[in-house]
Formats: C-alpha cells, sequence, structure tokens
C-alpha cells in the first residue's frame, strides 16, 4: 500500500476514546466500507490532504455543498471580512436579506425564507409548519428518501403497501413514528392508495424530487405531477426537499425544470457554501404561520449568522454565471464517455448522471428508481475497489449508495483518472 496511515489511525483511536464512534456524523467511521477513516486536514480546489500527507481528488466534497470546490478564493475572502465584523450577532444583520434576496431571485414564486443552521433543522420546520397550517398530524415520505435526523424523518416502511412507518433509529417513539407514513417511490398505485386511505390525515407530502440519499434514484416528472395531484385534492401540503439539488443544476431548484412546483422548498448544502446554513422557502400565506407573526414555533441561536451567510450569498453570487453550470456539465458528458468506456470493457459498471451528481453502481443491471430494487451486489463490489482507489489518491463517499459531486475546481484530467483507476481497480475484482 502506498498511502501513510500512521497518523490518521491514531488519530481515530484517540478519538474513539472521546466521541462515539469516534466521529461526530455516522457515515465517517467507514463502517460500510471497512477499514477506519481518513483523517482531513486542508483541502483546497478539488484537492484534499490528509493527517499524514496524502493527497486526493475529492469526488465527496463534503457531501454536496462545495460546488465551487475547497476554499474558493471568493467565498474565503467574505468570510474572512465577515469574522473580522463579528461571528455571531444574535441578532438581526444585512446578510439575512442579501441572502434571502437571491434565493428569491432564483426562485420568484415564493415570497420568503426562514434561514436555519442545518438541513434538519429546514426540513423540522417544514414539517412543523405544514402541521401547523393544516392541523393534521400525519405526513408521508418515501423509501429511501433521507430528510435529516429529525424524530419525524427517522421513519422506514413498516409492512404492507400503504403503509405506517416504524421508527429507524432506536428513541424515536413508535406513537411518532405512526404518524409518519411510507410509501414506495415510482409507484402510482401505492401514492394513490396511501391517498385514498389517508389523504385527509396528511398534512405534508416530503419527497427529494431528485432522491440522491440512496443511489441516486431520478423520478419520472409524471410520478411527481401525479404527487402534486393528489396533494392538491387532498389539501396536502408538498415538500420538496432541495438540501441537496437547490442550485445543484441550476441557479435555482431541481423542480422548476419538471415544471412540478412545491408549497414549501427546504434548502441546506449549497446555499451556505460550505458553512452551517438551511433554510424553509415559502409563500407568504405559509411563511407567516411562523412566529413571531403565527403561532408554529422555531427559532435558533446562530440562525442567520453573519459568517455563514457570508459564504452562502458568495457562492451563489459566483453561481449566477452560467459558465459555472456548463464547466459542470461539460465534467460529468467527458465523465460519462470514461465511464462507457469501462463498461464496454467490464460490462458490470452502470451510472447514473444528473449534471453533477454522479452515482455508481456496479452493476450491468437497469438503474433503479426505488429503493428496493437497488442490487446488493454493489456493495460488494464497491468496498472491494474502495481502499485501492484511497490508495490512488481518489477520495469517493465511502458507502456504495452514497452519489459523488463534481465541482467547478475538478477538471478533465481529474474524472479521466477517476475512469481509469476504477478500471484497474474493477479489473481485480471477482465479478
Ligand atoms: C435531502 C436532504 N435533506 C436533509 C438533509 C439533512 O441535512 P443536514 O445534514 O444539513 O442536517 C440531507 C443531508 O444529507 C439531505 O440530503
Amino acid at each position: 500500500m502506498s498511502r501513510k496511515t500512521e497518523k490518521s489511525d491514531e488519530l481515530y483511536s484517540r478519538a474513539c476514546e472521546l466521541m462515539p464512534g469516534g466521529v461526530s456524523s455516522p457515515v465517517r467511521a467507514f463502517r460500510s466500507v471497512g477499514g477506519s477513516p481518513v483523517y482531513f486536514k486542508r483541502a483546497n480546489g478539488a484537492r484534499i490532504e490528509d493527517a499524514d500527507g496524502n493527497e486526493y481528488v475529492d469526488f465527496c466534497m463534503s457531501w454536496g455543498p462545495l460546488i465551487l470546490g475547497h476554499a474558493h478564493p471568493d467565498v474565503i475572502a467574505a468570510v474572512r471580512q465577515a469574522a473580522y465584523d463579528g461571528l455571531s450577532y444574535g441578532a438581526c444583520c444585512e446578510s439575512e436579506i442579501h441572502l434571502a434576496e437571491l434565493i428569491l431571485e432564483a426562485e420568484h414564486k415564493m415570497d420568503q425564507v426562514r434561514f436555519v443552521s442545518s438541513g434538519t433543522e429546514a426540513v423540522m420546520t417544514a414539517i412543523r409548519l405544514a402541521r401547523g397550517v393544516t392541523d393534521r398530524p400525519r405526513i408521508l415520505k418515501f423509501e429511501g428518501g433521507y430528510h435529516g435526523h429529525s424524530d419525524s424523518l427517522l421513519v422506514k416502511a413498516g409492512s404492507g403497501l400503504a403503509t405506517f412507518g416504524t421508527s429507524s433509529s432506536l428513541g424515536v417513539p413508535e406513537s411518532f413514528a405512526k404518524e409518519t407514513m411510507v410509501c414506495a417511490l415510482d409507484d402510482e398505485e401505492a401514492l394513490k392508495d396511501v391517498f385514498y386511505h389517508f389523504g385527509s390525515e396528511l398534512a405534508a407530502a416530503i419527497v427529494e424530487p431528485l432522491p440522491a440519499n440512496n443511489g441516486l434514484l431520478e423520478q419520472r416528472p409524471e410520478w411527481l405531477r401525479l404527487l402534486r395531484e393528489l396533494c392538491d385534492r387532498h389539501g396536502v401540503l408538498l415538500i420538496f426537499d432541495e438540501v441537496i439539488s437547490g442550485f445543484r443544476t441550476r441557479f435555482g431548484t431541481y423542480s422548476d425544470t419538471l415544471g412540478v412546483a412545491a408549497d414549501l422548498l427546504t434548502l441546506g448544502k449549497i446555499i451556505g457554501g460550505g458553512m452551517p446554513v438551511g433554510a424553509v422557502v415559502g409563500p407568504r400565506s405559509i411563511m407567516e404561520e411562523l412566529a413571531p407573526l403565527g403561532g408554529v414555533y422555531q427559532a435558533g441561536t446562530l440562525s442567520g449568522n453573519p459568517v455563514s451567510l457570508a459564504a452562502g450569498i458568495a457562492t451563489l453570487q459566483a453561481l449566477k454565471d452560467p459558465a459555472v453550470y456548463e464547466h459542470l456539465e461539460a465534467l460529468g458528458s467527458r465523465l460519462d464517455k470514461v465511464l462507457q468506456s469501462v463498461k464496454d470493457e467490464l460490462g458490470y459498471v452502470s451510472w447514473r448522471r444528473v449534471g453533477s451528481i454522479v452515482w455508481l453502481y456496479l452493476t450491468e443491471g437497469v438503474i433503479p428508481r426505488a429503493a428496493s430494487f437497488i442490487d446488493p451486489v454493489i456493495v460488494k463490489r464497491f468496498n472491494s475497489i474502495y481502499s485501492r482507489l484511497l490508495d490512488k489518491g481518489l477520495y469517493l463517499p465511502p458507502s456504495a449508495y452514497e452519489v459523488m459531486f463534481l465541482s467547478n475546481a475538478h477538471t478533465e484530467d481529474d474524472v479521466e483518472r477517476l475512469g481509469s483507476e476504477l478500471h484497474e481497480a474493477l479489473r481485480g475484482v471477482d465479478a
């Protein structure tokens, strides 16, 4: 093995004494791919360096926020200036207005924004708001969707087609979980069934219009339109969770490209440019139900802090230049070509790409649209090449179910390198 790991290993064993599993978020523990986590100490552009001095091309990019690459000069300058002016006021500041204006410029059918500090908080707030506005208890989510770790969303499908959820984490009482219904993606009949039986009890349906947390399960626009129609018919608010997809494929939401509108949007990741920012976005009639105007309570000490907002403003300003998305698309199509040649030779390589989001699906099978159709063989294959890719200086998200992100800082050389190292690594795998 060419890579040194002494420092990362030592840090990990110290961390395991001090923090559960040694980490601040579970996927970082490398449990799904095996081995121990890499500790990073600096990053710039598309490169990230670990504590032992190994350098990698980063295809995880902090799970999506860094569309401009690490430490983009405009973002760093804005953060530095904001930090000099004070890290947090716990009070109103002009940057809130700037970032809200940028978001609403893109989402011009929406009127207002509430800033929070994470995607989890954004979703939690949107759900509470929907329950408050409709005065209904239940929500509907979809199998394979991830919407953060609030109690209502840590719920998986129970048995049956139109199903009451069951908690997917200890500590979430079944009485909470049963207020969340779970339905399969891409299944018209299941959807109609759940609305037929429970439509009048549902406050909201929440979905990632481009589900990107359990593979990349791109949905058919007709299915999303049916969801929209059923929500309208039953007085259910439709929440599009665009924490990943917002500003990822264009300056605005992904759902706009499909022509299906949400009642509420949740954003995160890119709108914070690598700093903790989340947002609920919606029409005035719904948003003004939030405190202090309305009766739905929500608050946050560090919400709308000027340093995080500065990173988001600088990022969105840079994204107004269409050249960024053009570059990302050009990189993506280069990657398509490279992966196609790997597939032509080896067979068992598929992938799905939407803009700069790419999911490697290491089988010859059809890319699924619903979680239950994901072939588990991809896990074995992905895990068997993961550490080899690390040794070759490529850092991918440490799970077969996670997507990769390209950034504006990646080059054609980077994606070609990914293709050729994948090819090499897969050659040695027992297909
Ligand atoms: C679609 C979606 N919603 C919500 C979240 C939760 O966001 P956060 O991790 O910022 O709490 C995520 C996180 O990956 C996400 O992908």
